[in-house]
């Protein structure tokens, strides 16, 4: 017999289908489109989530597009509003704020050294495309047992991309508001694409999310049924900073 449970259990995976279904269909980003260095955002655009050209969309475009699949409000218009306010270019089309993910490669704005899959800005150098040797490093972080990257995963590689990139590059800043958002998308991707499996994810749905730019369904992915917001992304930080703190003993 089915009990409550697992009636809401069913419930809850039929609607999550239902709304990974309602997702445009995702296509590579053409010649003429514009991304920026978020595989996230970048995904999102490439899923018409965002407007496919990636050029001057709205910033509250960039709230509802994440509110869509279930980030929480908070966080959506953290991310979509306080960075790009003070920290990158936007325009006034209209009535309306918009920013080009293009917007977003600005050196030192949102963005950043020590990425995880992206070269540090070093006397022009594209910091903002994907480079697949740093992130076969990152990827070999995997738990070994489970094959997931988890918190102390993120913690190996973001002390490994804070040395390298203090030994290599001499213009290098990780000043503590830079810091705070590395972190911050380290927490933000556990938190979203690790619900499934305790806050720890599945390399497969990395590989979709960073090289292909394309949200992880066919590999499993629903979005969290709870929408990810502040507490849990900060939650997710912390976890990652205590393991930081285990590996530099
Ligand atoms: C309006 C919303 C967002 C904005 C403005 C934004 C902006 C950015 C920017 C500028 C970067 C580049 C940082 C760098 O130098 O590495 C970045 C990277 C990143 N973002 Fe987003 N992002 C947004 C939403 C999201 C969401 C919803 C997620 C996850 C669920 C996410 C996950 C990431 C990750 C994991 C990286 C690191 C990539 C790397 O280090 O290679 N972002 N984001």
């Amino acid at each position: 017999m089915f009990t409550y449970k697992s009636v809401v259990a069913i419930v809850i995976a039929v609607s999550n289908l239902a709304q990974a279904a309602s997702v445009p269909q995702w296509h590579p980003a053409g010649p003429s489109d514009i991304r920026g260095p978020c595989p996230v955002l970048n995904s999102f655009a490439n899923h018409g989530l965002l407007d496919r050209d990636g050029m001057r969309i709205k910033l509250t475009k960039f709230v509802s597009a994440q509110v869509s699949m279930n980030v929480a409000v908070d966080l959506a218009s953290t991310l979509a509003f306080g960075g790009p306010a003070v920290r990158v270019p936007t325009h006034l089309d209209g009535l309306a704020i918009t920013m080009g993910l293009d917007d977003l490669r600005k050196h030192n704005g949102i963005e950043h050294d020590a990425s995880l899959s992206r070269k540090d800005y070093v006397d022009g150098q594209d910091n903002y495309t994907f480079n697949r040797t740093m992130y076969n490093e990152f990827i070999s972080f995997a738990n070994p047992s489970t094959g997931h990257i988890d918190a102390k995963s993120l913690a190996g590689i973001r002390l490994l991309r804070q040395k390298q990139s203090k030994a290599n590059n001499p213009y290098y800043t990780f000043d503590p508001i830079h810091a705070t958002i590395a972190h911050g998308e380290a927490g933000l991707i556990l938190a979203y694409f690790g619900h499934q499996f305790g806050d720890t994810i599945p390399t497969a749905y990395l590989d979709a999310l960073f090289i292909e730019e394309r949200l992880p369904f066919n590999e499993g992915w629903v979005p969290p049924t709870i929408p990810v917001g502040l507490a849990k992304t900060t939650q997710q930080i912390a976890f990652i900073v205590a393991e930081e703190a285990k590996l530099s003993l």
